[in-house]
């Protein structure tokens, strides 16, 4: 038994909406503007935030919402340009590299793509995180 939306070989699960629907970008991208972070429902479940990059790209790199002090979700703040915990005012960058504690480290990250049939998938980021140059501390 294979579910539908397993996301197929090359592993990746389908990036689903808040009603549970999986997110097709094209859709996507008609909808939101250059520089959103959206959130989806990520790997494990967790809520994990999509980024439009222009007009017609989605970030090969999604950010774990979970804030790394105590699990709260971190919402994004467009006119602050960073995500800004409400639970003890953690503030991550706009790539979700922390700026300001508590909170002990960045944001987690995930591979994003869209495959053929226009899907978006995450997988699982194990490579040097990008904004640290250094191992990632979830994998
Ligand atoms: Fe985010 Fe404490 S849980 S700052």
């Amino acid at each position: 038994f294979i579910p539908p939306s397993s996301g197929g070989a090359g592993g990746g699960i389908t990036a689903k909406d808040a009603l549970g629907n999986d997110i097709m970008a094209s859709n996507f991208l008609a909808n939101h503007n250059a520089g959103d972070r959206v959130l989806a429902q990520g790997l494990k479940g967790d809520p994990t935030y999509l980024v439009v990059e222009g007009e017609n790209a989605i970030a090969d790199y999604g950010i774990n919402a979970v804030c790394t002090h105590l699990g709260c979700v971190v919402p994004w703040n467009a006119s602050e340009d960073k995500f800004i915990c409400p639970c003890h005012g953690s503030q991550y960058n706009a790539q979700g590299k922390v700026v300001r504690g508590p909170a002990p480290l960045s944001l987690a990250l995930a591979h994003v793509n869209v495959t053929e049939g226009d899907k978006v998938l995450f997988s699982e980021w194990t490579e040097t995180d990008f904004r640290t140059e250094q191992d990632p501390w979830w994998a």
